[in-house]
């Protein structure tokens, strides 16, 4: 219902159902009634009657009856609130507003107070802002230490002043105070953020005791939030302002204020991790950056980033949660289709570390070296996998498909797709044409959703020859100990079911039997070795009870051959690349060692030819 019946039946009392039927067809009085010719049917003689004290109207040729909203509604096609209405508009009532309409009010009304406390908030915000900065410099012991602290990494004076870097002191109440001489209650307190509140003792504290502030500015300058850091290795390393009605998490980004005329004319930007990592850059005169706000960087902040450049490069930490950060922001940055780029700094290190070090001369350069994002990604899912190895080169794909998918140009996409499948080695076809239907669809960008995907498809395929061997070993201990020892990890280390060739070795060191509970233990969470476990269980044993074991002996070592020559022909296929590769850098000393490997291993598949022939 859009309109209350309690309004309904009070607009119905005070419209003149008369006076709107007369709008249609003249009305001439008999008695309490009013008469006309039905103009809803054809008559010569009155015997449409409208009751002006009850409110209704009625036909007693063609049976029509109703009230004045149904007279409209009858009359005119309008449905009911349009008559509604329209009797409303006649009898110079006004609407009440609608449900959706007074939610719309309701919501209205709570936006503009948010506003108002956010503003609010933001004027507190300044003035403890002012206010730690002035304790920054008040020369108090522990400001001091707070100063000397700063400069040991290397911030003067100018810049705290620039940032509006401040020093909580360690005291329980001086923002409480603070906010409370310029008027602030203790609701509005605590809705800042400024203040805690401990419940059981209902008392109201500072948030930020002896810490270094770091102000965070929205795009036009306003105070929305503070970091707070502890100086040395105090924990937690930085408090917060949490979300209050000026400050939403994932929604700014620390230094954007400061650095957007540098963005403009530098026609890029620099995204980095920490509030210090921003500020030296700037002292070495690197302007042009902007930092995340401790949280993996949000779609919002993207947007925002947007606003000012379409270039960016990325220059994370150098460690590894670094690059899984750089890797998640591109997917946020592709999505909108900036130019981005990475810059991983050498060993490891974050750009105030290396900045402090090596200059800005140098930073420029490296910078200037920085990665497409494709070439990142493929890079660091490669780092430290290898590609012959089936569960490591599919645990390199997942990681890679999602940047893929986040690319917005379809052509783009494509290439960028084929270079890595080059990159991967992926020659299968089907393998291929699947992997493209998973990064293709525009229909889900979730990376999660993609990574599982790209999973499914690329799951490394169990051999027939490993699959035999194992059910062979698992079921005979005596076969275990004659083919075990003759197994090199070579022969195995690039299979899909490496884990489960590794758990039988653990089990013949602890002398148990291969069962199901300790096998599992054993595989962890490798999902193929789990899957496959206990069909190798139920499998039967190849060899009855007193039979001799030259039979599975025989099979065993047949399996072991093919993989053993599977296992050259990875190896030969990865020197093939890799020779490739050394020849376009002019890497003779490479080429001359991958030439001898090549020999070396070619003569080794002979030799295990002519033997199988003499077998
Ligand atoms: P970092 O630990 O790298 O801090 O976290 P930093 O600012 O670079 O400081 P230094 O150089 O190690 O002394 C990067 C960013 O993550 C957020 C902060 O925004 C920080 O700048 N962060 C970090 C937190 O919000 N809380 C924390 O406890 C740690
Ligand atoms: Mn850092």
């Amino acid at each position: 219902m859009v309109y209350d019946q309690y309004f309904i039946d009070e607009l119905k009392s005070r419209a003149d159902i008369r006076k709107i039927v007369e709008g249609y067809v003249p009305l001439k009085k008999r008695g309490a009634n009013w008469m006309a010719c039905c103009p809803f049917h054809q008559e010569k003689t009155p015997s449409f009657s409208v009751n002006p004290a009850k409110g209704f109207f009625k036909c007693f040729g063609c049976g029509k009856g109703g009230n004045v909203f149904t007279f409209l509604m009858e009359i005119e096609g309008l449905n009911f609130p349009e008559a509604v209405r329209r009797v409303a508009e006649i009898s110079g009532v006004s609407l009440p507003l609608t449900e959706n309409e007074s939610n719309l009010e309701a919501a209205r009304t709570r936006r503009e107070a948010e506003r108002k406390l956010a503003e609010k908030i933001i004027q507190l915000n300044k003035a403890a802002a002012d206010f730690w900065q002035k304790q920054l410099f008040s020369n108090e012991n522990k400001a001091r230490d707070a100063l000397a602290y700063l400069r040991s990494r290397g911030i003067d004076e100018g810049t705290c002043r620039r940032f509006q870097i401040g020093y909580a002191p360690d005291k329980w109440d001086s923002v409480v105070n603070l906010l409370k001489g310029l008027g602030a209650d203790d609701e509005l307190m605590i809705q800042s953020g400024l203040v805690s509140k401990n419940e059981e003792k209902n008392r109201i504290f500072d948030r930020f005791r002896n810490r270094i502030i770091f102000p965070v500015l929205d795009d036009r300058g306003n105070t929305v939030a503070f970091g707070a850091r502890a100086m040395g290795d105090d924990q937690p390393k930085y408090l917060n302002t949490p979300e209050t009605a000026a400050y939403v998490k994932g929604r700014h980004l620390y230094g954007l204020f400061y650095a957007k005329e540098a963005i403009r004319k530098a026609k890029f930007a620099i995204l980095v991790e920490g509030y210090l990592d921003l500020i030296a850059l700037s002292i070495h005169g690197i302007e042009n950056v902007v930092a995340g706000l401790g949280t993996a960087l949000t779609a919002e902040q993207a947007a925002l980033l947007a606003r000012y450049s379409r270039r960016v490069v990325i220059n994370y930490d150098g460690d590894s949660a670094g690059i899984k950060a750089a890797r998640r922001a591109i997917l946020e940055l592709a999505a909108l289709d900036m130019d981005i780029k990475v810059l991983v700094l050498p060993d490891g290190q974050d750009p105030d570390e290396f900045i402090r070090s090596r200059g800005a001369a140098e930073y420029k350069q490296v910078r200037g070296r920085a990665l497409p994002f494709i070439a990142f990604a493929l890079e660091s899912a490669m780092n430290g996998r290898s590609m012959t190895n089936a569960r490591e080169r599919s645990d390199a794909i997942e990681e890679t498909l999602p940047v893929i998918a986040a690319i917005r140009n379809p052509i783009e996409k494509r290439q960028f797709f084929d270079e890595a499948m080059a990159y991967f080695g992926i020659e299968d076809a089907s393998l291929k044409r699947d992997l493209w239907k998973t990064v293709k669809s525009s229909l889900t960008s979730d990376p999660e959703a993609i990574a599982k995907q790209a999973r499914r498809v690329a799951r490394p395929k169990i051999t027939v020859a490993e699959q035999y061997l194992l059910e062979l070993l698992i079921h005979d201990r005596e076969l275990r100990s004659r083919i075990l020892p003759v197994i090199e990890p070579s022969d195995y280390e690039h299979l899909a079911t490496a884990r489960i060739f590794e758990a039988l070795y653990k089990l013949e060191e602890m002398n148990a039997e291969p069962e199901i509970g300790i096998l599992n233990d054993l595989v962890g969470d490798d999902e193929i070795a789990r899957d496959l476990v206990p069909l190798l269980l139920i499998g039967e044993p190849k060899r009855e009870k007193g039979e001799v074991i030259d039979g599975v002996l025989h099979e065993a070592e047949n399996c072991l051959f093919s993989l053993r020559s599977m296992a050259i022909e990875h190896r030969l296929y990865e020197i093939s690349r890799a020779l490739i590769a050394a020849e376009q850098i002019g890497d003779f000393e490479s080429v001359t060692h991958l030439v001898t490997e090549q020999l070396d291993l070619s003569k080794m598949k002979q030799g295990m030819l002519t033997k199988l022939r003499e077998s």
